[in-house]
C-alpha cells in the first residue's frame, strides 16, 4: 500500500511548507524587533489559562496558513464530530464523549448524560460520607486511608490531580498501586492499617493484569488481617465497565460504578475512575475540577481558531513536528505540585498518537505523536537543561507556571518564577561567541583562554517555547489544563488523520508476556522463541536456584 502523505492537496500545505522554509533560519529576537505587537497578538486567553505562544519561529502569515490548513483538513467539523458524538473512535466503533463527564446540562445525549449524573450523584455520597468519618470497616473502625487499584488511565489521571492539588487535601489519604512489580503494593501497604482501609478497583476492562494481580493481593492482606469474607465488601469498591467481571471478582453491583465504553481510559479522571480525588480533595473541589474542564470545553467548541487555544497549540505541534523536524516535546510546570503532570500527558498523547496508519488503515509516511518527556523546573536546570540548551536536537517546549503560590513563601516562589521566565528567555536570546569570549575574560581569563573556551559556552538560541500561565494552580484551573491538552491531542490527530482512541499497539506485548510466563513455569515448552529470549529466560531460570 502506498503510504499517505501529510495533507499535500491541500492548498494551505504548500504555503504552510513555504513559510516553515523561510523561517526555519528566521531569529526569533528579530521577529520580535519587526513587529512590537508581537508578545500581545500571539497570546490566547482561556478558562482561566493564558497561552503565551510569541517565542515561536512564527509569523502572523505563516500561522494564518496554519489556520487554514486546519480549516482545509476540516477541524471545525471534526470538532463538532467529537461532541456531537460521532463514532471518532472509529476502529473501535464508539465516540469519545469524555466532555460529556464534566458536563452541567446536556440535552444532545440526554441518555447518557443521565447515567453520567446518577453516577456523579452516587460518588458524591460515597466521596461525602468518607469525608465525614461515617464509612467504617469490618472492625467498626473509620477509613481513613484509601488505596486506587489500577493503571494506565486509571491511575495517571487521579494520581496526578490529587498531588497537585494537595493544599486542597481533606483527611481520608489516598495512596495510588499500579505496578505489576508486588514491591508498588506492598510498600504501600506496609504503614496502612487493614481495618481502616478502603480500595478502590479502577479497571475499565477489568482484565487488566497489574490491575488484577495487585487487587488479589490486597483482599489477601484483609482477610489475614481478620476480616471475613462477608465483610470485605466494607473495603473494596469497584470501577469499570465490566460489572459482571467485578461481581465475579467478589465486589457486589452496589459497590460498583460504571463506566461506558466511550470513554477512553485515559479521559477518564472526570467519570468514576476520579472517585479517589473526590475523596481526597472533597466534593466540592471535585466539581470545580470538572467546572474548569467544562469551561475548556466550552472555549474549545466555540471559540474562533485563532484564538482557540487547544487548536493552536496542536498546529505547533505539527509546525515543529512535520515542518521543522521536531520529533518531541517537552513539557515543564514550574510548580512541585505538577511533578506528575509529564507523566500524565505521556499517556495522553503518546498512547493517543503514537500511530503508523491513518484512522482508515493506510501506512503513513510522516512523523506522528512526538516523544513527550519533561520535569518539573526547577529539578530539570539541574539535569537535562544542558540539552535543551545546547544540544543538538530541536525539542520546543511549554512552560507551565502558577503566578502565585500557596505556601506562603512569596520570596522563594518568586525565584522560582524568575528561572521560569529565565529559562524560556534564555532558550531564546542563547549567548553569541563574542559575550561568551567577554564574560570569560570578565571572570580573569587572558584573551587566547577565552577564545579557546568561548565556543563552549556559545548558546545558539533560537529555540522555541511557550509559556502557559494561570493565576493560581487550584481545582479550576488545573481542570482546564488537563482538557487543553486533552483537545490538544484530538486537534494533532484529527491532523494526523489518525484514530486517538484506540491502543492496538499495547496488545501484543501483553500477549507475549503470557507465554512468556508459562515458559518461566516450564508449563509450555514447546513453544520456542528467538535466541535472546530463550537465553534471558534460561538467565531467570538459574538465578531462581
Ligand atoms: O494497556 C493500556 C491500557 O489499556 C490503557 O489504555 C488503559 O488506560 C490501561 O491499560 C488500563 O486499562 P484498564 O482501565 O482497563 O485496567
Amino acid at each position: 500500500m502506498t503510504p499517505r502523505t501529510l495533507l499535500p492537496d491541500l492548498q494551505a500545505y504548500a504555503d504552510v511548507k513555504a513559510h516553515a522554509a523561510s523561517l526555519k533560519q528566521a531569529s526569533l529576537e528579530r521577529l520580535f524587533e519587526e513587529d512590537n505587537s508581537r508578545a500581545e497578538r500571539f497570546t490566547a486567553e482561556a478558562a482561566g489559562l493564558h497561552f503565551d505562544y510569541s517565542k515561536h519561529l512564527l509569523t502572523k502569515h505563516a500561522l494564518a496558513s496554519l489556520l487554514k490548513l486546519a480549516s482545509q483538513a476540516g477541524m471545525p467539523e471534526s470538532i463538532g464530530d467529537l461532541f456531537s458524538g460521532k463514532s471518532v473512535n472509529n476502529t473501535e466503533d464508539r465516540p469519545a464523549l469524555h466532555t460529556l463527564l464534566r458536563a452541567s446540562s446536556n440535552e444532545e445525549h440526554a441518555e447518557k448524560f443521565k447515567h453520567v449524573i446518577a453516577t456523579r450523584d452516587r460518588m458524591q455520597i460515597i466521596a461525602q460520607k468518607l469525608n465525614r468519618g461515617e464509612h467504617t470497616g469490618y472492625s467498626g473502625a473509620v477509613i481513613t486511608d484509601v488505596v486506587n487499584i489500577g493503571i494506565g488511565g486509571s491511575d495517571l489521571g487521579p494520581r496526578l490531580v490529587t498531588s497537585a492539588l494537595k493544599p486542597f487535601q481533606g483527611e481520608v489519604r489516598c495512596h495510588y498501586v499500579a505496578n505489576a512489580d508486588p514491591a508498588d503494593l506492598q510498600n504501600t501497604l506496609l504503614h496502612l492499617n487493614p481495618a481502616s482501609t478502603l480500595f478502590i478497583i479502577c479497571s475499565k476492562s477489568f482484565r487488566t493484569e497489574e490491575t488484577l494481580a495487585n487487587s488479589l493481593e490486597a483482599r489477601a492482606w484483609m482477610l489475614t488481617a481478620g476480616a471475613k469474607t462477608e465483610e470485605l465488601e466494607k473495603h473494596f469498591l469497584a470501577i469499570t465497565t465490566n460489572l459482571q467481571a467485578a461481581e465475579d471478582f467478589g465486589i457486589p453491583s452496589g459497590h460498583c460504578l460504571p463506566l461506558w465504553d466511550w470513554v477512553g481510559g485515559r479521559y477518564s479522571v472526570w467519570s468514576a475512575i476520579g472517585l479517589s480525588c473526590a475523596i481526597a480533595l472533597g466534593w466540592e473541589r471535585f466539581a470545580e475540577l470538572l467546572a474548569g474542564a467544562e469551561s475548556m470545553d466550552q472555549h474549545f467548541k466555540t471559540s474562533a481558531p485563532s484564538a482557540n487555544m487547544p487548536l493552536l497549540m496542536s498546529l505547533l505541534e505539527l509546525w515543529y513536528c512535520n515542518f521543522l523536524g521536531a520529533k518531541n516535546h517537552v513539557v515543564l510546570p514550574y510548580d512541585h505540585s505538577l511533578e506528575r503532570l509529564p507523566n500524565f500527558l505521556q499517556q495522553l498523547t503518546m498512547e493517543s498518537n503514537g500511530k503508523r496508519v491513518s484512522a482508515d488503515g493506510q501506512p503513513l509516511d510522516y512523523t506522528t505523536g512526538p516523544v513527550l518527556w519533561g520535569s518539573t523546573g526547577t529539578l530539570g536546570q539541574h539535569s537535562f537543561h544542558q540539552l535543551l540548551h545546547q544540544g543538538q536536537l530541536l525539542c520546543p517546549v511549554d512552560f507551565v507556571l502558577p503566578l502565585t503560590t500557596y505556601t506562603g513563601m512569596a520570596q522563594q516562589h518568586l525565584n522560582l518564577v524568575a528561572n521560569c521566565l529565565a529559562q524560556s528567555r534564555t532558550l531564546m536570546v542563547g549567548r553569541s561567541l563574542q559575550a561568551a569570549k567577554d564574560t570569560l575574560v570578565q571572570r580573569g581569563l587572558d584573551n587566547k583562554k577565552a577564545e579557546e573556551l568561548a565556543p563552549h559556552l556559545v548558546m545558539p538560541g533560537n529555540r522555541p517555547s511557550s509559556v502557559i500561565t494561570m493565576k493560581s494552580l487550584n481545582p479550576t484551573t488545573l481542570g482546564a489544563l488537563l482538557a487543553l491538552y486533552e483537545h490538544r491531542t484530538f486537534c494533532s490527530a484529527q491532523l494526523w488523520q489518525i484514530n486517538p482512541f484506540d491502543q492496538w499497539g499495547v496488545e501484543l506485548g501483553k500477549e507475549i508476556s503470557v507465554g512468556i510466563a508459562q515458559k518461566l513455569q516450564d508449563a509450555d515448552v514447546t513453544n520456542t522463541m528467538d535466541g535472546a529470549t530463550e537465553r534471558l529466560i534460561q538467565r531467570w531460570k538459574n538465578a531462581q536456584t
